[in-house]
Order: C-alpha cells, then structure tokens, then sequence
C-alpha cells in the first residue's frame, strides 16, 4: 500500500469534535483534514462522529452526509459517485483512493480523510491539479497524423490494435497514482510521473497515431521519463486497476528498439 505522507503546508492540529446525534447506536468517526486559505492557522483535524445507521456505504456518502448535515464548508470534489469522473481521489486510511468506491466498512477504526499527498492544497481535500493537467497537455494527448483520412470513412483499426489499448484508456485521471510516487514527490516539476506516462503511451501505443517519433523524442530527456524507479506504487494504489509502472516499462523499451 502507498505510505500516506502529509501534503505540503502541514502541521496538523487537533480540530472541532462534532459529536453524533443523541440515541445513535452505530457510530463511526471520520477524521477529516481541514486548512482554508482564509484562515490564518495551520491545518487541523476535525472529527466527526456519524451514525452508520442513517449514512450510505462509501466514504463519499459520509463526506456528503457531513457537508448536508454538521458542517457545510467541508470541501472536496466529486460528480459521478460512480469511480469515472476521477474526482473524489484522496487519501483515506494511508492509501490514495476514490472515495466513492471505498467501503466505509473496510477501513478498521476512525477514517482518515485527508487529500492527496505532496500536492498543494486549495481547500480540505481539493488539491490544486494546475501543474499536473498543464503536462498532461503536454505529451499532447490527442491523436495525431499526417495522412489525411479515407475519404469514405474513419480511420480503422484491427481488433488486435485496438486490444493493445485495453488499461490504457480505462484511466481517469484521478492521479492517486502518481500522488503515491517518490519519485513524483520529490521531482514532480520535471519528472512527467505515472499517470501522465500512462497517457503518453496510450498514444503511443495507438496504431492509428503517426507520431510515435516524435513523441519519444518528447521523452527523451534524464527527467521526464527515466526518474521512474520501478517502486511500483503507482500500480499497488490505482483504483481502476490498471498498471502504470508496466505501462512506462513499455515506453522504456521502446526508446531501446528504436536506438537499433
Ligand atoms: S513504478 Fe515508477 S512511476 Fe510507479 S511509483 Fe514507482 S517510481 Fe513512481
Ligand atoms: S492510472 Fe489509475 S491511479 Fe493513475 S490516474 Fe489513471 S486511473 Fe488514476
Ligand atoms: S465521484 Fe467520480 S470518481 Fe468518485
């Protein structure tokens, strides 16, 4: 599992306790990190205490129930509640997850609730995402080619080459992978991390795209790709299921093959 680290801008406190409503008998403690930048103190911790009689199965149902109901500025992000939008990533009981797809039942003893680790933080558990969607639009994730299309209709692919695609494309961009990466953490300016390299082969590996050289020659570079270590977080904590790691050893081998 990713070892939970605390995000940029932590000393945590001890925050507000809310207590649950008088006669609940099933109660559950979500511990919620807090830091807003209109207040002028370090983050804290509020707990909150939730009758599981009356709350929802996921860790986003307690999240909203808590917003509805104790304390309206809490503040996270989510849409689908349905694990596809990406959006409720956070780190709940030390591992980067979605939290509408994590049981509340799974976690033993208090849930931890805090955001992803070694982001900035705007608000709670929203980090801020700037820099990562800004290479993101770098390995240019679109496809690209210089032959013109047939005249009569879509590009086509095999069922094979399109096979190739499978765990690529199911990816989110949740970026719980690349939160949970060292390497990420300490060169994340530089080094693209897993859930970009992921993308970048995506396309790389599309049998339809014509830029495969120019897209290793984006790569190609001490920093960008090679500060992957092969620690294999990024796979272990990647709530789709998919492989980062593997998907950046085949990036790897491809620099190889076509160096002869
Ligand atoms: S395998 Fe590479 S990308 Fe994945 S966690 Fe390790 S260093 Fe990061
Ligand atoms: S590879 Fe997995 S963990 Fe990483 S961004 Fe995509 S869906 Fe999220
Ligand atoms: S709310 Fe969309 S992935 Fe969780």
């Amino acid at each position: 599992m990713a070892e939970f680290t605390l995000p940029k801008n932590s000393k945590v406190g001890e925050g507000k306790r809310h207590p649950a409503p008088s006669g609940a008998t099933n109660v559950k403690t979500f511990r919620v990190y807090r830091w807003s930048p209109d207040d002028d103190k370090n983050p804290e911790v509020d707990s909150f205490e939730i009758d599981m009689d009356d709350c929802g199965p996921m860790v986003l149902d307690a999240l909203i129930k808590i917003k509805n109901e104790v304390d309206s500025t809490v503040t996270f992000r989510r849409s689908c509640r349905e694990g596809i939008c990406g959006s409720c990533a956070m780190n709940i009981d030390g591992t980067n997850t979605l939290a509408c797809l994590k049981p509340i039942e799974e976690v033993k003893g208090d849930v931890k609730v805090y955001p992803l680790p070694h982001m900035p933080v705007i608000k709670d558990l929203v980090p801020d995402v700037s820099q990562i969607y800004a290479q993101l639009a770098s390995i240019e994730p679109w496809l690209k080619t210089v032959t013109p299309p047939p005249p009569d209709g879509e590009r086509l692919q095999s069922p094979e080459d399109r096979a190739k695609l499978d765990g690529l494309w199911e990816c989110i961009l949740c970026f719980c992978c690349s939160t949970s990466c060292p390497s990420y953490w300490w060169n994340g300016d530089r080094y693209l991390g897993p859930a970009i390299l992921l993308q970048a082969y995506r396309w790389l590996a599309d049998s339809r795209d014509e830029a495969k050289g120019e897209r290793l020659d984006a790569l190609e570079d001490p920093f960008r790709l090679y500060r992957c270590h092969t620690i294999m977080n990024c796979t272990k904590t990647c709530p789709k299921g998919l492989n980062p790691a593997k998907a950046i050893a085949e990036v790897k081998k491809m620099m190889v093959e076509r160096q002869g």
